[in-house]
């Protein structure tokens, strides 16, 4: 038992050391403001390879961001490419070659890939020449695609890209395979993170993961819009949420079978156990060094916190598990966080947590039928649930319904 606590521990460790998302973002932008320096180039983009498709990550360009007030961010819009001969990009995914082009309206007929104007038609900006760069790894895995658009002559003409250039933004693609990679590592870690706490929980299903994951996203995404909150902002939330929402439960891997698996209602005394697997969860992330992992230490710490003060573990120092200094009882107990108190991201993992342990089975109970599910949430209105969290839930149910479809427990 203590080695099986322990290797988890470690393996969850080397896990932590390595996310750093936010700062990959912050590098591969610099990367391309470089690259885009280096070579007079007006604009580029930044693609990654996702399955068999492009996921368009970034863009930078000078003569749409000069149209905008000062400090007014680019809007644009997410996209896929096939990674195909088909198009310019998916050319180079696909084959790992270079391809530096003259003017991508006037394509010989020699080549597979056309150039699709629908994206200038959009934007209102004419692309002309065109130097694009597979993001190969050191094992020459292509994990995305550089791609720089209007190379500019010192009179600010659109000219050719220089053939003299593309060793130097070899340099540049390969600083940026290294970054990516490491993401996407990342993100393989904390999935297996994921695996292993299904693994120790039958329970706890990739398909409750998933739901639950996808239900705070939601709510997160309903409730920020409305607030008009950043769209960009918004995106990066969403990614960090639905990863550490993933996580909400992963302190229950340090909880003994005897407790964990019990086929019936747990006493006082294993409750109490039951609810370490709060702090437990958040020392795991207690460093805080990513967005990853403050988010990931807010959702394990507060899930079981509730909107009237009566939650779990609350006003306590993880690492020590005491309550914090004028934050005890008379009976010495720590003092539940209130209302506000608790965290955006514990608010909305707590509904959709409980929403999902209600209409699914459980080895100490079953399934509940939805109006049923529907009812006792509203009941815990103010209660249980911040009540204006809880109205973003009921406006957004068609959506909760759709998710709880498309991740079905097996067993059902
Ligand atoms: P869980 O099963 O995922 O439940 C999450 C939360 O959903 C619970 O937090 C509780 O707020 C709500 N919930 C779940 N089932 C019911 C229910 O039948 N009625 C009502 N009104 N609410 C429900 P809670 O109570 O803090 O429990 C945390 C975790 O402790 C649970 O996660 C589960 O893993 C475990 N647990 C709680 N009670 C029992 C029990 O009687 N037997 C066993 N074996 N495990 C339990
Ligand atoms: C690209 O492929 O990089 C942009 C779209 C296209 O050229 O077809
Ligand atoms: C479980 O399946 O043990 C519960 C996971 C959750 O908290 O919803
Ligand atoms: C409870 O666990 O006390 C009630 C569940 C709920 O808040 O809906
Ligand atoms: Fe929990
Ligand atoms: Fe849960």
């Amino acid at each position: 038992m203590i080695d099986e606590k322990k290797k988890f521990q470690e393996v969850l460790n080397v896990g932590l050391e390595v996310v750093q998302t936010r700062d990959i973002d912050i590098l591969l932008e610099r990367i391309l403001t470089k690259a885009r320096h280096l070579t007079n180039a007006d604009a580029g983009s930044i693609y990654i390879k996702e399955d068999n498709t492009l996921l368009f990550r970034y863009t930078q360009n000078d003569t749409l961001q000069k149209k905008l007030p000062p400090g007014k961010k680019l809007i644009y819009s997410t996209f896929k490419i096939p990674i195909n001969n088909h198009s310019i990009s998916g050319y180079v995914a696909n084959t790992g070659k270079v391809l530096n082009i003259k003017d991508v309206y006037s394509l010989g007929n020699d080549v597979p890939f056309s150039f699709d104007p629908s994206y200038d038609k959009l934007s209102g900006y004419k692309t002309g020449s065109v130097l694009c760069f597979p993001l190969k790894t050191h094992t020459g895995e292509v994990v995305g695609v550089l791609q720089l658009i209007n190379a500019k002559n010192p009179g600010d003409e659109n000219v050719a890209f220089l053939t003299e250039d593309e060793p130097f933004i070899m340099h540049f693609a390969n600083n940026a395979a290294i970054a990516i990679e490491r993401a996407m590592m990342t993100r393989d870690i904390i999935l297996r993170m994921i695996k292993m706490a299904e693994l120790r929980d039958p329970m706890e299903t990739g398909a409750h993961v998933n739901r639950v994951s996808s239900y705070a996203v939601e709510l997160y995404e309903a409730w920020a819009l409305a607030r008009s909150i950043d769209r960009t902002q918004i995106e990066q939330d969403r990614d960090v949420l639905k990863m550490a929402a993933m996580l909400h439960d992963v302190g229950k891997v340090a909880i003994t079978d005897l407790i964990l698996k019990k086929p019936a209602k747990l006493d006082n005394n294993e409750y109490e156990v039951m609810k370490q697997h709060t702090y437990l969860g958040a020392r795991l992330f207690s460093n805080q060094r990513s967005d990853f992992d403050k988010a990931a230490f807010l959702v394990t710490l507060n899930h079981h916190e509730r909107w009237d003060g009566n939650g779990y573990p609350g006003h306590i120092d993880c690492i020590s598990a005491e309550p914090l200094t004028g934050f005890y009882d008379p009976s010495g107990r720590a003092i539940g966080k209130r209302q506000e108190e608790i965290p955006l991201f514990g608010r909305i993992v707590a509904i959709a947590d409980v929403f999902d342990a209600l209409s699914s089975g459980r080895s100490y109970k079953e399934a509940w039928n939805e109006q049923r599910v529907l009812d006792t949430m509203d009941q815990e209105r103010g209660k249980h649930f911040d009540p204006e969290m809880l109205d973003t839930f009921f406006s957004i149910l068609d959506v909760i319904r759709n998710i709880m479809h498309q991740y079905p427990d097996m067993s059902e």
